[in-house]
C-alpha cells in the first residue's frame, strides 16, 4: 500500500504539546493538554495514588500475569458503583455489563465498535450526534469504525453558555433512534454543562425520539468535587429506563493518565429479560476486546481498584479530588478578577461560570496564535484553556497577555 498512503496531519493537541516542550522561553505557559498541574506547574501524583502504588509494589503475591478479558473484576464492579451509585437498581437487577478498557478513548472505541456491529434497529439510522464543539478525538473514534457522524449545537457564542434551544431542536429533528454522545459533566472543551432541569428535559426528549445515549465521563469528581453530583446526569438517564452505554476514564480523576485505566459499561433497559440481554452483550464485548487488545493493562487498574475498595483510601481520594477541583476554581476566580481589574474589553464571568478542567475563553484563532508567538502561552486554536496550567505565579502574566491581544 506504500504509494497510496497519504501523509496525515499531526494530532493538533499532541503537536501543541511538542511545540511547548521545544520552546526555550522561561516564561512559557502550557494551557494546552487537559492534565492536572500543581501550583508549581508540575504533574501531581495524588497522595492516595502513591499509597496504593506502595501497596501494589509491596504485595508479595504480585505478578505480571494476564488479566481476564473483561479486566480486573474488583475494579470494574467498583467502577460501576462509582458511576451508577452503589444502590442503583440497574446493578441490583444485573443489567450492567462492565469491561475494563484502555482509559476513556479505549472505552469509547469499544462502545463505537460494539454499536457499529450491533446497532441495527430496523429502519433506524446509525448516525452518531456529537456536540458542536466536542473533544476532537470523538470525531475520528466514531468515523474509524464506519459510523456516520453529525453534530448538534451546544455552545452559544453570545452568552458563552449552553445553546439549549439549538441542541434540543437538532436532536428533535434527528432521525429516531440516533446515537447521541453526551459529556456526563465538565464538558470538553467548553466547560459548559446542562443544569439538572435541562438534563431532565433532555432525558425526556431522547426518550420520545428513542435516541441511544452514549455517555462520556472523564471528569467525575472534577466538575463539582463531588463524585455523586458529577454522575447525576448518567444516573438520571438510568432511572429513566434507557438502554445506554458509558465510557469512563480514570486518567484525570486519579491522575493515572499514562496507565490507561478506565471502563466501558453497557446498561440494559429494565425488562424481565434484561439480565439475560446483558449476559449476551457481555459475551460479545469479550470477543471484541479479545480481538482488539486481548486483555487490558494491569498496573493502573490495580491502583484504582485498591483506592475504590478501601473506605479510608476512598475518603482520601475524595480529599485529593477536592484539592484539584478547588485549585482550579481558585484559578478561575483569579484569572477573571485580573482581567476585570485590567478592564480587558468584553465580559469574563464565563470563566467562573464554566466548570471542570477547561475554559472556553472566546479568544479567536488569531489571538491564540499571537499569545503563542509573542507571549509563549500555549492553548488550542479554538480558545480552550486548561485551567490547571494556571498557577499563582503565571496567572497575572497570562491575564496581561490576554489583555494586550484582546485590545490589539
Ligand atoms: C484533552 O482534551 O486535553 C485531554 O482529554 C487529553 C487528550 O487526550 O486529548
Amino acid at each position: 500500500p506504500a504509494e497510496v498512503v497519504p501523509q496525515a496531519p499531526e494530532d493538533p493537541l499532541f503537536g501543541l504539546m511538542r511545540a511547548y516542550k521545544a520552546d526555550p522561553s522561561p516564561n512559557k505557559v502550557d494551557l494546552g493538554i487537559g492534565a492536572y498541574r500543581d501550583d508549581n506547574a508540575k504533574p501531581w501524583v495524588l497522595p492516595v495514588v502513591k499509597k496504593a502504588d506502595e501497596i501494589v509494589r509491596n504485595d508479595p503475591e504480585a505478578n505480571h500475569e494476564y488479566l481476564p478479558i473483561a479486566g480486573l473484576a474488583s475494579l470494574t464492579s467498583k467502577a460501576a458503583e462509582l458511576v451508577f451509585g452503589a444502590s442503583s437498581p440497574a446493578l441490583a437487577e444485573k443489567r450492567v455489563a462492565s469491561v475494563q478498557a484502555i482509559s476513556g478513548t479505549g472505552a469509547l472505541h469499544l462502545g463505537a465498535l460494539f454499536l457499529a456491529k450491533f446497532y441495527k434497529i430496523a429502519g433506524a439510522n446509525r448516525t452518531v450526534y456529537l456536540s458542536n464543539p466536542t473533544w476532537a478525538n470523538h470525531h475520528q473514534i466514531f468515523t474509524n469504525v464506519g459510523l456516520p457522524i453529525a453534530s448538534y449545537p451546544y455552545f452559544d457564542k453570545s452568552t458563552r453558555g449552553l445553546d439549549f434551544e439549538g441542541m434540543k431542536a437538532t436532536l428533535r429533528d434527528a432521525p429516531d433512534g440516533s446515537i447521541v454522545v453526551l459529556h456526563a459533566c465538565a464538558h470538553n472543551p467548553t466547560g459548559v454543562d446542562p443544569s439538572p432541569e435541562q438534563w431532565a428535559e433532555l432525558a425526556q426528549l431522547l426518550k420520545e425520539k428513542r435516541h441511544f445515549p452514549f455517555f462520556d465521563t472523564a471528569y467525575q469528581g472534577f466538575a463539582s468535587g463531588d463524585l455523586d453530583r458529577d454522575a447525576s446526569s448518567i444516573r438520571l438517564f438510568v432511572e429513566a429506563g434507557f438502554e445506554l452505554v458509558v465510557a469512563q476514564s480514570f486518567a484525570k480523576n486519579f491522575g493515572l493518565y499514562g496507565q490507561r485505566a478506565g471502563c466501558f459499561h453497557y446498561v440494559a433497559a429494565p425488562a424481565p429479560s434484561a439480565a439475560e440481554t446483558t449476559t449476551r452483550v457481555a459475551s460479545q464485548l469479550a470477543i471484541l476486546q479479545r480481538s482488539e487488545i486481548s486483555n487490558p493493562p494491569i498496573y493502573g487498574a490495580k491502583i484504582a481498584s485498591i483506592v475504590l475498595n478501601d473506605p479510608a483510601l476512598f475518603a482520601e481520594w475524595q480529599d485529593n479530588l477536592r484539592t484539584m477541583s478547588g485549585r482550579i476554581i481558585d484559578m478561575r476566580k483569579q484569572l477573571r478578577s485580573k482581567l476585570e481589574e485590567l478592564g480587558t474589553p468584553g465580559t469574563w464571568n464565563h470563566i467562573t461560570d464554566q466548570i471542570g478542567m477547561f475554559s472556553f475563553t472566546g479568544l479567536t484563532e488569531p489571538q491564540v496564535l499571537k499569545l503563542r508567538e509573542e507571549y509563549h502561552i500555549y492553548m488550542t486554536k479554538n480558545g480552550r484553556i486548561s485551567m490547571a496550567g494556571l498557577n499563582s505565579r503565571n496567572v497575572e502574566y497570562v491575564a496581561k497577555a490576554v489583555d494586550k491581544v484582546v485590545r490589539e
